[in-house]
Parts: C-alpha cells; structure tokens; sequence
C-alpha cells in the first residue's frame, strides 16, 4: 500500500536498518524499483525530486502512474512518494495536494530561524493529511538536478532544537555527503551523526548515498540512519546499460529493445542495496 514514511522509519530504526529512497524518472524507474521492492519483500521510499516531477510531467501524473503501477504489479510491501528536497512550502503543498504521502522540505540553505519557521508550515498541513516530513540541517555537498552545495556540517544543538520546535518526523543533518560520485572516499562525520542521534529523537537520513563503502553504510545505521537516499548510482548503471546495448546494435530504433534492459539495471542495483541496507523480508 501507499503509506507515509513514519512508521515505515520508526520500525527501521528500532530494528536497526535503513529504508532506500529510489530517485525515479520516468515510468521505467517506477516499474523497476517497485518490482525490486516486492521481490525482496522491503518497504521502499519513491525519490521525486522538483524537476523529476517537472519532467514526469507534474506531481499528479507522478501520483498517477505509482497507483497505477503498484495495481498491476499488484504491489503488497509498503510504499511511499516522496518530495525530494522540497526547496518551498508552495512545491510542498502542491505534492501533499497531488497525492504525495511523504515531503522533504530543505530549507537548510537559509537562516536557522527560516528554516524553523518554513518548516513548521510543512510539517501542520502535512500532518492535517497524514504526509511525513524530512527537514535538512547543513548542506549536502555536491550538485543534484542543477542544486549545487559546498559541504557544511549540521550543528547537533540545532538538530535538536528543529525537531522539538518543528515536529519533523526524521532529519537528514549534513555530516559530509555529497550528491553525484565521491572524489576519493567519503569522510563522513560519525561522532556527529552519534551525538545527533542521541539528542534528535527521530530517524536520521543520510543523502548522497552514491559511493559509499559498506562498512560507513552499517556504521551510519548503528548511529540510527533509517533512510539512505540513492539516485546517481541507478542513473549511472541505467545509463551503462542503453550505452551498451546502443553500441552492440547500431541499427537499434525501438525504445523497448533498450529502455527494457536498462530497466533491468536499474532493478538488479536497488536489490543490491535494499540487501545492503538490510530492507529485504522487513515487508
Ligand atoms: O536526494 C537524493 C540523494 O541524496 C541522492 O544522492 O545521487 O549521490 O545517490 P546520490
Ligand atoms: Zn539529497
């Protein structure tokens, strides 16, 4: 079923997993991470970021062809649709209006008190319609769909303070991240993400999800990471995957004959991960 992302992380974190946020695309990327799901028995997180939406064709055809899709693949794990990096209250509204069960409102690039105040909007009329809401502190580094950042770390007393004041229902707190590949290895602030779990009260996200070595993914989970936010990982493997078939057959002109196998990437990654993760037989 379509459901919110609150207990679908609270049960995550209690029994010491994550749950993947899955970037979609277009109807391929549905279609592949909803049949990953429920091979694998795992709950699982749809990512829509604004211009994913924009390109789908508007939050409602993105609504529309999740229902329609879980329908006909007769989907049983749960399912949540979910605003990625939210940059408004009104780009919020628009996805809790559409259908969405789950927004991301990042208001971190902005003072602390506007984060709190923009926030606390998301987070009332999201409630009033059963949505979970995910706020940022610090900055992701990296670009994603055109929203380039340096890494900043989020501040654990002000973690503390956006969840008592605001109600979110989990926190991605920027501890060294980054959007798109790492130069090198990943230096991720554990001793932060430690002393923010201790305070926070609510499941942790991590963003940037790409290249990271599993050995910090099961450490950030012990730290009480309940959502791993995956996208360029997919678009690189899907991508791979038409260049080669592209490749191998010049002549090639019907779209199904490459989008199909590519299609099958996209699935064979994000089994990968929800093993990796330790989502899979959690549904
Ligand atoms: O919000 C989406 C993510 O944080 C994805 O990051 O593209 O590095 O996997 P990634
Ligand atoms: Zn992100």
């Amino acid at each position: 079923p379509l459901v919110s992302m609150k207990e679908m992380l609270d049960t995550a974190n209690a029994k010491r997993y994550a749950v993947g946020q899955f970037n979609i695309n277009n109807l391929e990327y549905i279609q592949a991470i909803l049949q990953a799901a429920q091979d694998e028995k795992s709950p699982v997180i749809l990512g829509v970021s604004e211009g994913a939406g924009k390109y789908m064709g508007g939050y409602g055809v993105v609504v529309a062809m999740v229902r329609a899709t879980m329908e006909a693949q007769g989907t049983t794990v749960p399912v949540a649709i979910h605003l990625d990096h939210g940059q408004t209250f009104e780009s919020c509204a628009k996805a809790i209006h559409a259908g969405f069960t789950s927004v991301m409102i990042d208001a971190s690039h902005g003072t602390f008190e506007d984060n709190v105040a923009v926030t606390s909007k998301v987070v009332e009329l999201a409630h009033f319609h059963g949505v979970s809401v995910e706020a940022e502190l610090g900055t992701v580094g990296g670009t994603e769909d055109g929203i380039t950042g340096g890494i900043m770390y989020a501040d654990t007393a002000e973690c503390k303070e956006l969840v008592d004041r605001t109600g979110i229902d989990c926190l991605a707190p920027a501890l060294g991240s980054v959007h798109g590949p790492y130069e090198g290895e990943p230096n991720l602030g554990f001793k932060e993400m430690e002393e923010i779990n201790t305070v926070a009260g609510v499941p942790l996200v991590l963003h940037g999800g790409t290249g990271i070595p599993t050995e910090d993914i099961k450490k950030a989970i012990s730290y009480g990471t309940s959502k791993i936010n995956v996208n360029t990982e997919n678009q690189i493997q899907q991508t791979q995957k038409v260049r080669d078939v592209l490749a191998a057959n010049p002549e090639m002109i019907d779209p199904r004959k490459y989008l199909g196998p590519s299609r099958d990437a996209i699935k064979e990654t994000v089994i990968g991960k929800m093993r990796e993760f330790g989502s899979s037989n959690q549904a």
